[in-house]
């Protein structure tokens, strides 16, 4: 088993550099599909889900060749496979997106229901009634999804009940090929669906409105291929602004779009932190107390659920209360035990509230990283604390952070990798 091992209390000075967008590319990757064709996607981060992701794509056929670090060429031309079994799609959440992918470039689909992060229950009831509003049939069957439009798809209106970044791209990578228009009211704003809807419209789809709640795509006979660049990641970068936030010091985070960290840096400047925006990178000092505010988390532009358990760490070395709100998902609070056993004083109130204490610091101690955002709050918590703190379970972190080892030593944090044998290798020896 590896861990991460952080000696805190060193302050964080430099530059880091942001890869691209983790919840952009596991659509962008699917979207291949629909080009038939070679398409080559450049700022693609190296992260556990991009592996995963294009290991499927692999599965199903198409040829990926690596072109240098972060580019890659996928030839979806021969790609005949609509079948997407358990075992990998349970590997990750995204692997919904097959389903919209393949129905739009076959019209059929078989996709097992998804893995991911646990935050509580995750329906993808909007998804389902998206499709059926364009004419796929859709069951659920023995944990599988089937979908088939072999009648073909005829684009509708359709009205999300609630403000779904998953099923807004579902049924985006679906619409693009149904006959006629259809609008998506009331559809997610996250800037990665804006960046789908800029790819599709690179590979010859017709989609207008993404960024404000009613997409409009007008479907086409066939999309192409394209060489495309991925935004860069808003949550990484949200992340080392926390982290910078809360060890305190003067870091720049390079290769970002300002725009898409507002809600963060907003925040980050009602607690007493220093910003400065660049074009394409924001410079985040930190020298004096944190003071406390409240949070509530909200879909794109509201501030970001997956930016909460980072946030809730700053604010737990505050000086003062302040009330985080989680207004998206049901449980995701449950990382606050390990921040408990660093020494925070967090209450959570009905799974959905958290009131937090701040205390004038955390003492190093074992914790585990629940879930992906959740191991983020360890890192930046263990950057603070006095003495050692040990990360158990990284592998949730290396799903969405590239070289997050590298990256943060870069920037003067005392981190490692380091291997413990487990009960099977000692066995092994013996
Ligand atoms: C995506 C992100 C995830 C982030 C979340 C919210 C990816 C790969 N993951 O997840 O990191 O935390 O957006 O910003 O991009 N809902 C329904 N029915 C549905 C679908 C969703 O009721 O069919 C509800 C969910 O229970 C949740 C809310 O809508 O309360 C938002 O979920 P959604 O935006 O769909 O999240 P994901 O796309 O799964």
């Amino acid at each position: 088993m590896d861990k991460l091992v952080i000696r805190g209390g060193n302050k964080l000075y430099g530059s880091v550099t942001i890869g691209g967008a983790k919840n952009a590319v596991v659509a962008l990757l699917p979207a291949t599909l629909l080009a038939r064709d070679v398409v080559v996607l450049e700022n693609v981060p190296a992260i556990r889900d991009v592996k995963i992701m294009l290991g499927i794509m692999s599965q199903l056929g198409a040829q990926v060749k690596r072109l240098d670090k972060t580019s890659f060429r996928i030839d979806t031309t021969h790609v005949t496979v609509q079948e997407v079994p358990n075992d990998v799609a349970k590997r990750l959440r995204a692997s919904y997106y097959l389903i919209g992918a393949m129905v739009g470039t076959f019209g059929k689909a078989d996709v097992s229901l998804p893995g991911g992060c646990d935050f509580g229950v995750r329906p993808i009831n909007l998804h389902l009634k998206g499709f059926k509003s364009l004419g796929v049939n859709v069951d659920i069957d023995n944990g599988m999804v089937r979908a088939d439009a072999k009648e073909g798809m005829t684009g509708s209106s359709i009205y999300m009940d609630e403000v779904s970044v998953g099923a807004t791209i579902n049924v985006m990578l679906a619409a693009v090929k149904a006959k006629g228009l259809t609008i998506i009211e009331n559809a997610a704003r996250e800037p990665h669906i804006v960046d789908l809807a800029n790819f599709l419209n690179r590979m010859g789809a017709n989609v207008r409105g993404a960024g404000t709640d009613v997409i409009k795509i007008r479907g086409v006979e066939e999309l192409h291929g394209c060489t495309y660049s991925v935004i860069p990641d808003q949550i990484e970068a949200g992340t080392y602004m926390v982290a910078a936030a809360a060890a305190g010091g003067d870091v720049t985070i390079k290769n970002v779009t300002p725009k898409h960290l507002e809600s963060i840096t907003a925040k980050l400047l009602e607690c007493g932190v220093e910003i400065e925006e660049g074009d394409d990178e924001v410079r985040v000092r930190r020298f004096g107390e944190l003071k406390p505010c409240n949070v509530k988390t909200k879909p794109h532009p509201g501030f970001p659920t997956d930016m909460q358990p980072q946030m809730v760490t700053l604010l737990a070395l505050a000086k003062g209360t302040s009330i985080v709100h989680e207004s998206v998902w049901e449980s995701r609070f449950r990382y606050v035990d390990q921040l408990i056993r660093l020494g925070a004083k967090i209450n959570v109130g009905g799974g959905k509230t958290a009131v937090i204490q701040g205390v004038d610091g955390f003492k190093g101690a074992c914790v585990n990283a629940t879930d992906l955002r959740a191991g983020a709050a360890m890192i930046i918590a263990g950057l603070v604390a006095e003495g050692e703190t040990e990360i158990e379970d990284i592998y949730h972190i290396e799903r969405g952070y590239e070289d997050v080892v590298e990256k943060f030593r870069a920037i003067g944090a005392d981190i490692q990798r380091r291997y413990y044998p487990d009960e099977d290798d000692l066995e092994l020896r013996a």
